[in-house]
């Protein structure tokens, strides 16, 4: 059945993969982002509005008009190094406008809500795999932001009988559209896989790994990367339970194990032919040694089936992506 969806993000890298799918689905979306670091070309489906969530006027007539049965929110900064420098800005982006996203709900009397959570709520988790029940423990602005999301989420939905949500907590997002369509776009790229890529492109001379001397076998960082389309059909999920009367919930995105920052080096050079120089440097800031989801509640309860759960496949989509980018 067609539903109503408003995405906000849905030009960014995670949502717009999102439309995507929700358009294979055959739902009705809107996608409701202020393109600063999304991209127009990135919507493939359905209606793009450009507007900003501190907008609340643009918001609440998008709102009004387009009357969706639930809101996927994924407008939102992203970078953890960026977000221990300025955290005000994430603050802001993550906190404020997320708030008056809620506030122009309640307004409209729209009470399904998808919140793009992360695995930076827990911080460094004492033991990993790391499950729902874990404390939450941020310790970057960039996931203490998410967190006091999710706790606003619990209070409100404790407050309202008409409003639920599912908050999704995302591992290391990676990879792209399986025919090159979409990816990660940014300006800027901070994320591991598309660094590396960038470099064996040539664009930069080296990659740099951050930090040889974590508590991990090789000393590197170790991080569980999912692919987007796989994290797209979770959200997908999440909906139909959401619209079928399912109670407010938190769901880990992730495989269930971990690559080290070497290893996915590795995979990169493999796959891509190139065997590009990489520097040992200081680790940055806000970074935990280990993070890997213990995924078997999203499996169990909303039936999630991973179809990429291999690294070969998430750094041979986004190369794909990669190469054939100005
Ligand atoms: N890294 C390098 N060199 C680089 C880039 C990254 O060594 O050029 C290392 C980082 O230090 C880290 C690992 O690679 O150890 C992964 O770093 P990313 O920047 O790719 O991703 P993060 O783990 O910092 O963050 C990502 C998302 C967050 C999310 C988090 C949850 O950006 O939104 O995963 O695991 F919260």
């Amino acid at each position: 059945m067609e539903t109503k969806i408003l995405v906000t993000g849905g030009a960014g890298y995670i949502g717009s993969h999102v439309v995507k799918a929700l358009g294979e689905a055959g739902h009705s979306v809107l996608t409701y982002d202020n393109l600063s670091t999304g991209n127009r070309w990135a919507v493939l489906h359905g209606e793009l509005v450009e507007g900003d969530l501190a907008d609340r006027d643009t918001l609440r007539r998008v709102m009004r008009e387009f009357q969706p049965a639930a809101v996927m929110h994924f407008a939102a900064s992203i970078v953890v190094p960026e977000s221990v420098r300025e955290p005000l800005k994430y603050y802001r982006n993550n906190t404020a406008n997320a708030l008056n996203l809620l506030d122009v709900m309640a307004e409209q009397g729209i009470g399904r809500f998808i919140f793009s959570s992360t695995a930076a709520v827990y911080g460094i988790p004492t033991s990993i795999p790391v499950d729902e029940q874990a404390p939450l423990s941020p310790i970057n602005p960039y996931g203490s932001a998410k967190a006091m999301v999710e706790q606003i989420l619990r209070d409100l939905a404790f407050a309202r009988d008409d409003f639920r949500y599912v908050a999704l907590r995302y591992f290391n997002v990676a990879g792209a559209d399986g025919q090159s369509r979409i990816g990660q776009a940014y300006r800027e790229a901070t994320h591991l896989i598309t660094r590396a890529l960038k470099t064996a492109k040539g664009e930069s001379d080296k990659l740099q790994v951050f930090g040889t001397d974590y508590p991990t076998a090789d000393g590197t960082c170790i991080r569980d990367y999912i692919h987007v389309d796989d994290l797209a059909s979770a959200h997908l999920l999440a909906l139909d339970y959401l619209l079928r009367g399912g109670e407010s919930d938190v769901f880990n995105c992730g495989y269930g194990h971990g690559y080290s920052v070497r290893e996915v080096v590795d995979v990169a050079r493999r796959v891509t032919g190139v065997d590009f120089a990489v520097e040992e440097t200081e680790r940055r800031a806000g970074d935990p040694p280990a993070l890997v989801a213990d995924s078997t509640k999203l499996k169990g309860a909303l039936g999630w089936q991973p179809r990429h759960d291999d690294l070969e496949y998430i750094v041979r989509t986004a190369w794909e992506w990669e190469r054939q980018r100005q």
